[in-house]
């Protein structure tokens, strides 16, 4: 089962509280959902959600957390703008639903979104050394190692690598 099966939406403060969830089965250390609040209402920023039917998914019932609108939110991926860059802030996708293409279409939204703003040149993000599946999603989908900070993550002392993604030229 790939992603052809899930949709994406642009995501409003109503969703503050599901991606509160989603963010804390994927990160160590994260945000408040009053920090998801304030991004969702922000002009500079954009969140999509990931999200299929209740009845097209086995034991929608175990997913109630996740459940609004009559959908069940499976990820979500932001970005913020910046004059000629802007930047990958998050993106995570629920456990049961991952490596099912939700992250790729998630980025994949994210970039043509951010390709429809003729004035934006790069897309640039940072993510741990040691998170080999976000890096391999975003080599995937064509963004390039560029720099290194070290130690950067103060949770783990894991070292950022910082890609890129060339867009608009
Ligand atoms: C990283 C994350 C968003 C990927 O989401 P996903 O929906 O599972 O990813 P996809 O199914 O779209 O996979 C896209 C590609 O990512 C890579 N990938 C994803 N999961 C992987 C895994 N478990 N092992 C190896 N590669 C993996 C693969 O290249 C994959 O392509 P393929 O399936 O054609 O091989 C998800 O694992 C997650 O939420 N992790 C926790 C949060 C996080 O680390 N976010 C990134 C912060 S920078």
């Amino acid at each position: 089962m790939k992603s052809v099966e899930f949709k994406t939406q642009i995501a409003n403060f109503q969703y503050s509280e599901i991606l509160k969830f989603i963010e804390s089965q994927s990160f160590p250390v994260g945000w408040k959902e009053t920090n998801f609040l304030k991004e969702l209402r922000k002009k500079n920023s954009i969140y999509f959600i990931a999200y299929d039917i209740p009845d097209k998914i086995r034991n929608f019932h175990e997913h109630k957390k996740v459940l609004l609108n009559n959908k069940i939110i499976v990820g979500y991926a932001g970005v913020w703008f910046h004059k000629e860059f802007s930047e990958i802030v998050s993106v995570a996708v629920l456990q049961n639903f991952r490596r099912l293409g939700v992250g790729n279409l998630l980025i994949n939204e994210l970039i043509d979104y951010v390709n429809s703003n003729k004035k934006v040149k790069m897309i640039n993000l940072e993510v741990g050394k040691k998170n080999f599946k976000a890096i391999s999603l975003y080599k995937q989908l064509g963004f390039k190692e560029n720099g290194y900070r070290r130690k950067y993550y103060l949770h783990d002392g894991d070292d950022a690598i910082l890609m890129s993604l060339k867009i608009n030229y």
